[in-house]
């Protein structure tokens, strides 16, 4: 499963103990070179640094996925870099727990900004490159919420958002099969990360018992799911979503 001469945006990757992280670091020890790109530009050019001691090439970006000038600039900056752009990892995301009925008109512009017209504004950034190239790769991150509803850490806004970037990844897979492109996403459970900092540890191993493996699932458990669709080996799929939940939800 070799990325050996690839180049990967990854967003959202500057979160210390964050999928985004972990996302760059496996695609980069496989062997692509890495755009790390975060609203957080000093945890993006951590990020950076980390993969450089791999010896590969990175660079850290700041880009708000929610400005298509700002993207613009990412994309932009990726293909001087690097000259091109091979896979796409739309990773940034953020979350909310909180009741629809206490959801301000805000709270869900916001929500559905980052996690859903990001993912629509980066995936379009990359098309035409990738259009050119005859080849591509655009890996959303969903969530488990997208398919069962949220809980104690997302609401409502975040379900909807999670569940609209898989009807987006299927239409959009149709429209650039013909390209080279394949469009994929996955749906994570519960993963150690910071998103989820705040709930008390007693509430925590309650929500633990409800998975069939008793335990959250690992950053690396993720970004090795995201690194297989990259690659070659997945060269036949498309439009798809992969669970990674210990088994808390089935389809
Ligand atoms: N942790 C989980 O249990 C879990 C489960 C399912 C899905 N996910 C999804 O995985 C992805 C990563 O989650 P995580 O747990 O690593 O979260 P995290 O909070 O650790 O990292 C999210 C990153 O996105 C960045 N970001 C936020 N808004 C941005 C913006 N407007 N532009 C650019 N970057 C922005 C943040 O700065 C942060 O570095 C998210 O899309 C999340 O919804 C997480």
């Amino acid at each position: 499963m070799s990325l050996e001469g690839k180049v990967a945006i990854v967003t959202g990757a500057g979160s210390k103990k964050g999928i985004g992280k972990a996302i760059a670091l496996c695609l980069a020890q496989k062997g692509a070179d890495i755009v790390a790109a975060d609203i957080d530009i000093k945890g993006a050019e951590e990020v950076a640094e980390e993969i450089k001691e791999l010896g590969k090439r990175a660079i850290g970006v700041e880009v708000n996925v929610t400005n298509e000038e700002s993207v613009g600039q990412m994309v932009g900056t990726a293909l001087r870099q690097f000259g091109k752009v091979d896979i796409l990892v739309n990773n940034a995301g953020i979350t909310q727990p909180v009741k629809t009925i206490d959801t301000t008109e805000a709270d869900w512009d916001r929500v559905i900004a980052v996690n859903l017209k990001g993912v629509f504004l980066c995936s379009k950034a990359v098309l035409r490159p990738m259009m050119e190239q005859k080849h591509g790769r655009i890996i959303n991150l969903s969530s488990v919420s997208a398919k069962r509803g949220g809980g104690v850490y997302g609401g409502s806004h975040y379900s909807a958002a999670k569940a609209g970037i898989l009807g987006f990844a299927k239409s959009l897979a149709r429209e650039v099969v013909e390209h080279g492109i394949t469009v994929n996403s996955v749906a994570p459970g519960l993963i150690a990360t910071e998103i989820r900092v705040g709930l008390p540890m007693e509430k925590e191993r309650a929500i633990w018992e409800t998975i069939p493996m008793k335990r959250p699932g690992t950053a690396m458990e993720v970004a090795e799911t995201v690194a297989f669709l990259a690659s070659d080996s997945a060269a036949y799929i498309t439009g798809e979503d992969i669970d990674i939940n210990g088994g808390s939800h089935m389809d």
